[in-house]
């Protein structure tokens, strides 16, 4: 029943497309499969995939790597798309859900801002008929048809270790650790946490490290995590360690650390490996990121986008847990790897980020250093 109506809307869109001006600030449409050959009547016409990116500044990945990799898969397909990005707002998130729905989107794929009102998203789309997918983030009881992100347990589990590694290299002597988490309404934050949280537990048990302040950073705003991460050094100066869940709060902790003298004496965790991140692992005073190949990501989701879009039945690689409905939702996880000043070349030569960018100024000594080519 539910390929009925998949079909039916896709016919229907495919119809409009040549006709709807599907776009808005920052959305890209392409409206190549609106031009059906003549003869190709026969062929099941392909859908409409809209997708709705978080921010632009809880982390550089959406705009400069997400965006980038999605529209190119679509358009090697010749799929019509439209990507646009929420900006954090998530009445503005509703909107452009209802614009896409209302324009012939047949496919919905999402990075959720919090799980409530990205559930109200995926019910309203399903009700539609639109097949659904998450992006990077679950939504919790959402019960999107497909869930694509890469195994975010492991990417904590590899800030614990890295951290580790970086406060046995300093010989660090029970360090206080402290630890910014990222978006309470994340779920991704959530399952950082437990990861790096079993790595970091076995530590203050055996007494080998001391629990410091350990908070959550709202929508992972990296303004507000240099104000935690101000109190938390005023109340405990003594700091030695900080796992912070990504490169925009890495980098909130780094820019308090440098104003007091600390910075390349604490280390600091991150995510994502932005160029920021990068330089900052370059110039000593991050100790390590985790690369996480979204081009991969961008990729596996475009292609269940684009089945979907063309009314069939794509299949995912595994299932993961709901831990809130219960379900098994079909999932594609791929895996994350850690990044030291050793290895930042491997980034590069994965076409990630470019030399030009991550090697600019003071950071070209650094880069030979570092036997980036
Ligand atoms: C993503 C991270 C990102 C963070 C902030 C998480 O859900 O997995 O890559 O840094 O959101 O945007």
């Amino acid at each position: 029943m539910r390929k009925g109506i998949l079909s039916l809307t896709a016919a229907a869109a495919a119809m409009t497309l040549g006709l709807t001006a599907c776009g808005g600030e920052g959305g890209d449409t392409n409206a190549q499969t609106s031009a059906a050959p003549s003869g190709a009547a026969s062929q099941p016409a392909a859908g409409k995939v809209g997708v709705i990116l978080p921010d632009s500044k809880s982390s550089a990945r959406w705009e400069t790597a997400d965006r980038k990799y999605l529209e190119e898969a679509f358009k090697t397909a010749g799929v019509a798309y439209d990507i646009q990005n929420a900006q954090g707002d998530k009445n503005q998130f509703q909107t452009i859900a209802d614009q896409m729905i209302t324009n012939g989107a047949t496919v919905l794929m999402i990075v959720n801002l919090d799980s409530g009102t990205g559930k109200a998203v995926l019910d309203k789309a399903k009700a539609q008929g639109v097949a659904t997918i998450d992006y990077d983030r679950l939504t919790l009881n959402g019960g999107a048809s497909y869930y694509v992100s890469f195994d975010n347990t492991k990417v904590g589990t590899l800030q614990g270790e890295g951290l580790v590694k970086c406060l046995t290299e300093k010989k660090a002597d029970k360090p206080i650790v402290a630890e910014l988490n990222g978006s309470p309404t994340d779920n991704n934050a959530t399952l950082f946490k437990n990861g790096y949280d079993a790595v970091l537990k076995a530590k203050y048990d055996s007494g080998e490290y001391v629990k410091g302040p350990d908070q959550s950073v709202p929508d992972w705003d990296n303004a507000q995590a240099g104000t935690i991460f101000e109190q938390m050094l005023t109340e405990q100066p003594k700091i030695a360690g900080v796992l912070a869940a990504n490169d925009g709060l890495g980098n909130a902790a780094i820019t308090v650390l440098k104003k007091n003298n600390l910075n390349g004496k604490v280390p600091v965790t991150g995510q994502d490996a932005t160029v920021q991140g990068l330089q900052n692992i370059l110039a000593g005073d991050q100790c390590m990121t985790v690369y996480k190949a979204i081009k991969k990501e961008a990729d596996a989701a475009a292609a269940l986008a684009i089945g979907l879009a063309k009314g069939e039945k794509p299949a995912a690689t595994g299932t993961v847990k709901d831990t809130e409905s219960g379900a098994d939702v079909p999932a594609v996880l791929l895996d994350p790897q850690a990044i030291f000043f050793d290895n930042v070349k491997d980034v590069v030569a994965d076409g990630f980020v470019t030399k030009e960018e991550l090697c600019t100024g003071d950071f070209a000594a650094k880069c030979t250093e570092a036997g980036i080519q």
